[in-house]
């Protein structure tokens, strides 16, 4: 089978993890009689410089004439003087919004080998980590009414979080299907002791409940679930939160596995269509250097094999991999233990196409 994929490169260490990823999804093709084509785009800061605007139109034309998107990672403090609307990351709202990637899936797995990286106590994730956050991803606060008014008080400012049934609905669905694939366990989260959007978020998600009458469902205050993800993290197995409280709290579900760098994400539309990225930024102050993790998005690409192309063994030969390499003592710098001699980039991308095809 053919698939294309347009890659966004992007920003600081963007380019090296593409490019690592690109010879890890030629191996797998290689293996098992897929290509790949690749159509490669500009977006972000290095979008600004070339083409005056952080997100081309002809980016966003390719990306939906594709059949996934794969991004590095956009940013950097190049363009940290830009006013708030013209900054790179407007990029990755612009995409998330022009190709309706509604559902944006972020997986925090703690890797046996890695177990050492997480800050919490050891009995506290004894028996490993193994969450993922649905986050929706083109509604409430981020894509609400917005605007800067002058009121009697001198200027003001706000943004609206505002949710319709559909929204929750179909989101709450992305959720109950990835929990029944699970522990069919799924937690929501709102603060509906306080919001009215809240209060219609719980009312739809228990209306789709309905549906999956195997899934065990419970909900917390946002509050609350930022204190048990500390407190006791093994609780959770999915968990389904609007726009802002799942960058919250994804942010810190990454941070309690310690290890950002291997944390992949997928961003998906209606039908198959995602984009596919790492959980991590674009490292302006490591990138060119060859010092990267490109695991991360090594593993998004993974993501993208298993939901947007279905092609599940293949998926599965990518992660299997990069647990072989870690399993063999192989570490990039971010990962590494004081003792321990990390690998590059390169070096790590080509230990991960060795495993895949060997
Ligand atoms: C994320 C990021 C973005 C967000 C920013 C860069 C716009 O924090 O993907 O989590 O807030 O969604
Ligand atoms: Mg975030």
């Amino acid at each position: 089978m053919k698939y294309n994929i347009a890659l966004i490169p992007g920003d600081g260490i963007g380019p090296e993890v593409i490019r690592e990823t690109c010879k890890v999804l030629d191996a797998i093709g290689e293996k098992y009689g897929h290509e790949f084509n690749y159509t490669e785009v500009l977006a972000g800061g290095c979008a600004i410089d070339e083409k005056g605007e952080c997100l081309p139109e002809e980016t966003v034309r390719i990306c939906k004439e594709s059949d996934a998107v794969l991004l590095g990672a956009v940013g950097g403090p190049a363009w940290d003087h830009l006013p708030g609307s013209e900054r790179p990351e407007m990029a990755l709202l612009g995409l998330r919004g022009q190709l309706g990637l509604f559902a944006n899936l972020r997986p925090a797995m703690l890797f046996d080998e890695l177990a050492d990286a997480c800050p919490l106590k050891p009995e506290l994730v004894s028996g490993g980590l193994d969450i993922v956050v649905v986050r929706e991803l083109t509604g409430g606060i981020y894509f609400g009414k917005k605007d800067i008014i002058e009121t009697e008080n001198g200027v003001a400012a706000y943004d609206v979080e505002q949710y319709s049934e559909m929204e929750v609905r179909r989101i709450a669905r992305v959720a109950f299907d990835m929990a029944m694939k699970r522990q069919k366990k799924l937690t929501s989260v709102d603060k509906a002791n306080v919001l009215e959007s809240s209060r219609l978020w719980r009312r739809v998600v228990e209306e789709v409940a309905a549906d999956y009458p195997e899934v065990e469902l419970n909900h917390f205050y946002v509050d609350n679930a930022a204190m048990q993800l500390v407190r006791q993290p093994k609780q959770f197995d999915v968990i389904v939160t609007s726009n802002i409280f799942g960058d919250i709290l994804s942010d810190e579900a990454s941070q309690v596995t310690g290890s950002i760098g291997m944390l992949p994400s997928a961003s998906l539309a209606t039908g198959n269509f995602g984009m596919y990225e790492p959980v991590h930024g674009s490292a302006p102050d490591i990138a060119g250097l060859d010092l990267a993790n490109p695991m991360a998005t090594i593993l998004s690409a993974a993501m993208m094999l298993r939901y947007t192309f279905g092609l599940l063994a293949e998926a599965d030969a990518i992660e299997n991999a990069v647990q072989k390499v870690l399993a063999d003592g192989y570490r990039t710098a971010d990962i590494a233990k004081e003792d321990e001699t990390p690998v590059g980039t390169k070096k790590c991308g080509d230990l991960i196409v060795a495993a895949v095809l060997g």
